[in-house]
Order: structure tokens, then C-alpha cells, then sequence
């Protein structure tokens, strides 16, 4: 059983970690199949479960149930879960949500923002919860950001981001999660603090990485960012073991962060 502890002993020792967002029991089962050390249950099941164009309409209850789906079939990874949009914009809010879905069986509680989350993450992780502080590119704040952008490129905004981590991890944040940053300021920052860092586009240095399910498996419509690889046809998964099964996909996404081969230079921003 994977907890915070490990990643932080990972961490210290330089072993990378995986993530994969999941969703359902089993895909669970087969990620635990596949050693996969966290599972994240993301609001980005708005878009891949059910259909919308953003996570903004994903309610507390949905995250409740599809965490309890996960927990009831992975007794392996550490299970991380979203809080969603406009979900803990006060504090009241914020306890009665973690506590929600805590009790449908995440481990650690994941919030978007910088900063101005420092008291929250204080209060929270006092009461037991602990808190994963997603920065850069969050996806709730679509319509602030004007869109799906690349975040601290400029010398302000990577400024913004450092002096936002500073506060979190201050404050007692236990994985920060760097979403589309810069692959130098990704690694600046994974090297400063003492906290496990999950990216995603955020470049090959962070302590680990992660994917929705479905983009690592192929299973997408249209344009797919330019970090995610379809580790399903990937020709590495055509033999051995699992030959080509969906389990196989996970287990070469574990093998391939641990041994360093994902991700790749193509996949990072600049
Ligand atoms: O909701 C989600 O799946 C996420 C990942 C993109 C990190 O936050």
C-alpha cells in the first residue's frame, strides 16, 4: 500500500512514481495489476465520462462516487480525488466537501489555485486531510486563463508560481501537482521543495507524472496535447506479458516513468 510516506522515502531516494486518473472499479484493479502508485479520481471526468467541454460541471457527488468505485477495488495506490469547481471557495465549504469525499475513500484531497489556498491547506491538513496543491495550468480557471494555456512562460507568472508554491508548502500542502509549466521552472521546483511534485506536461524532472486514462490509452477525440502518449499501441506493449492489453498499457506507463523513458523531450514546454 502506497501513502505519503512512500512517496516521500521515493522522493529522498530519486524513484520516480506514476499516476493514472481512473474512475471506475475496474480499471482500478487493473492499474493495481499494473503496480500504478497513485491514482488521481480527476474532474477532468466531466470531459471523459461525461461529456461536457470543461470540468466546471462536475459536482461533489460525482467525484464521491466515482472515488468510492476506485477505493472499493485498489488496495494498492495512494487514491488522490478533486475537489471541484466552486466547491471550497469558503472554508466551511471546503471542510464539508473534504470530508465527503474522504469518507467515499480518497487519501489525500487535491485543490486548484496558489496562495490564497494557504490558509485553507493549513486548516484542512490540521483536521487530517492531507492536501495535493495543484498550480500552473488549472483547469477550473479555464475562463480566467482565456483558455487551455501553457502557464509561467513570462519572468512575472513564473515569479507568481514560485512565490505560490513557497506559500503552500509553507502552509503544509503534502504533493504539489504542476500542470503545462516549463520543464526548467518544473524541475527548479521539484528540486527546492521537500514535497513529492506530480506534472503533467511539466517536463521529465518532476517526482512523478501523470495522465488521464483515457489520452494514455489512445481513447480521444480530436487534438490530444502534446504530452500524452498512446502507451496502448505503443510497440513496447505489442509483446511479453500483457501483449497489448489495456493492463499492459499501465504497467509500460509505470515501467516507463520509473525508468525515466517517459517523459520524453517532445513531450515538454519550453
Ligand atoms: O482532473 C484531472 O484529471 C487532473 C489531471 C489533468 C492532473 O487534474
Amino acid at each position: 500500500m502506497i501513502t505519503l510516506s512512500t512517496l516521500k522515502k521515493y522522493k529522498k531516494e530519486g524513484r520516480k512514481f506514476s499516476c493514472l486518473t481512473c474512475y471506475d472499479a475496474l480499471f482500478a484493479k487493473m492499474m493495481q495489476n499494473a503496480q500504478i502508485d497513485t491514482i488521481l479520481i480527476g474532474d477532468s471526468l466531466g470531459m471523459v465520462v461525461q461529456g461536457h467541454d470543461s470540468t466546471l460541471p462536475v459536482s461533489v457527488d460525482d467525484i464521491a462516487y466515482h472515488t468510492a468505485n476506485v477505493a472499493r477495488s485498489n488496495q494498492h495506490a495512494l487514491i488522490l480525488a478533486d475537489l471541484p469547481f466552486m466547491s471550497y471557495v469558503t472554508l466551511e465549504d471546503a471542510v464539508i466537501n473534504t470530508r465527503k469525499v474522504m469518507q467515499a475513500g480518497a487519501h489525500v484531497i487535491k485543490l486548484e489555485g496558489g496562495a490564497e489556498l494557504a490558509d485553507m491547506v493549513a486548516t484542512l491538513t490540521a483536521a487530517g486531510a492531507p492536501i495535493c496543491v495543484h498550480l500552473g495550468l488549472t483547469p477550473q480557471s479555464v475562463n480566467v486563463f482565456g483558455g487551455y494555456k501553457v502557464q509561467g512562460k513570462s519572468e512575472d507568472s513564473a515569479a507568481k508560481l514560485l512565490a505560490d508554491v513557497q506559500a503552500v508548502v509553507a502552509a503544509g500542502a503534502a504533493i504539489l501537482l504542476l500542470e503545462c509549466v516549463p520543464a526548467a521552472l518544473a524541475t527548479q521546483i521539484s528540486q527546492t521543495v521537500d514535497v513529492p511534485v506530480i506534472g503533467i506536461g511539466a517536463g521529465p524532472d518532476t517526482d512523478g507524472q501523470v495522465l488521464v486514462m483515457h489520452d494514455m490509452l489512445g481513447v480521444t477525440h480530436g487534438r490530444t496535447a502534446r504530452f500524452v502518449h498512446d502507451f496502448l499501441t505503443d510497440e513496447r506493449n505489442q509483446t511479453g506479458a500483457y501483449t497489448g492489453s489495456v493492463e499492459g498499457a499501465f504497467a509500460l506507463f509505470h515501467q516507463s516513468v520509473i525508468e525515466g523513458s517517459y517523459p520524453r523531450p517532445e513531450h515538454q514546454f519550453l
